[in-house]
């Protein structure tokens, strides 16, 4: 094969291989940072937690309240598919819609709705933050359901890739086992127990930690660690 084939093969391998992001570097920071955000904007803010129970919280859904019930995922789940989802049972059963609909939509549109009467954000949040926010719902959903067993919670990745990017990107601060962070469960508790929550926060990080987001990177290395952490210690 000559110089000129070999560079061609390389080319025609990377963009197979390596399908890169459809979105410029900045908005991808920007997709995780609202990520963050729609797990708990107001700790990303550095602002007071919000006092009292959001009055779009179903007062029959009582086994939560304060807080919590002002946090994007606490009525749109972790999978953003809302009654349809991880929380069509359990104790963030509210019977709210989740964002799916959203994929693709326009930030304008996104945006309105996080300022309108039912959601009350204006003035909450500065510009950027909602810019963020409306770019992960319309273009940062997963779609977990395609690696997330919803019974089981099973996740089906390839667990020898999983260690490896485990062993080399989280290890360094959750330890070996996943036990090292102090005042949290095992990282094997939390990925068995929520992995829908546990993908988010690999893909976008953790709100207020120096904790990285693997969203640049193909999702297939999130679902890898994911599996891996199914397979830790859970205490
Ligand atoms: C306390 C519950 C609650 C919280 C918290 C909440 N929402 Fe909603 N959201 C709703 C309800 C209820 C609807 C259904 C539409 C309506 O009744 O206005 C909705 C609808 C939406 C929709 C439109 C979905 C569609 O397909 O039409 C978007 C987008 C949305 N919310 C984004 C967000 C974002 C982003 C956050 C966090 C910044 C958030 N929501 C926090 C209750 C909530
Ligand atoms: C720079 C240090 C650092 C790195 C690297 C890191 N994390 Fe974290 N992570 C943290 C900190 C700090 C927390 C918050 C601990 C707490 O809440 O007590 C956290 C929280 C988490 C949580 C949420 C726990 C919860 O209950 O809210 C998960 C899941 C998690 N990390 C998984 C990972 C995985 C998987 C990786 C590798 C892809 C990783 N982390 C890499 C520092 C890190």
């Amino acid at each position: 094969m000559n110089i000129k084939n070999l560079v061609c093969l390389f080319f025609a391998f990377s963009m197979t291989s390596f399908s890169p992001p459809t979105f410029s570097a900045e908005e991808v920071s920007s997709i995780a940072r609202g990520g963050r955000l729609y797990d708990k904007w107001y700790e990303v803010i550095g602002t007071a937690r919000p006092n009292g129970t959001h009055p779009a919280w179903p007062a029959s859904t009582n086994r939560k309240k304060g807080s919590v019930t002002h946090r994007c995922k606490s009525c749109h789940g972790w999978d953003q598919m809302g009654k349809d989802g991880a929380y069509a049972s359990g104790s963030y059963e509210t019977g709210i819609e989740g964002l799916k609909r959203m994929k693709g939509a326009s930030n304008v549109k996104v945006i309105s709705i996080m300022k309108d009467s039912t959601h009350g954000y204006d003035g909450k949040m500065s510009e950027q933050d909602f810019t963020d926010l409306a770019n992960f719902v319309t273009k940062g959903q997963i779609d977990m359901e395609n690696f997330i067993d919803r019974k089981t919670k099973k996740v089906n990745g390839n667990l020898n890739q999983g260690e490896a990017y485990y062993n080399t990107i989280c290890a360094n601060c959750h330890g070996e086992f996943g036990m090292a962070q102090e005042g949290m469960h095992a990282l094997g508790k939390i990925a068995n127990r929520n992995p829908w929550e546990t993908i988010h926060k690999i893909q976008n990080g953790q709100p207020d930690e120096t904790m990285p987001a693997l969203r640049a990177f193909e999702l297939q290395a999130s679902i890898d660690i994911l599996s891996y952490l199914q397979t830790l210690p859970k205490n």
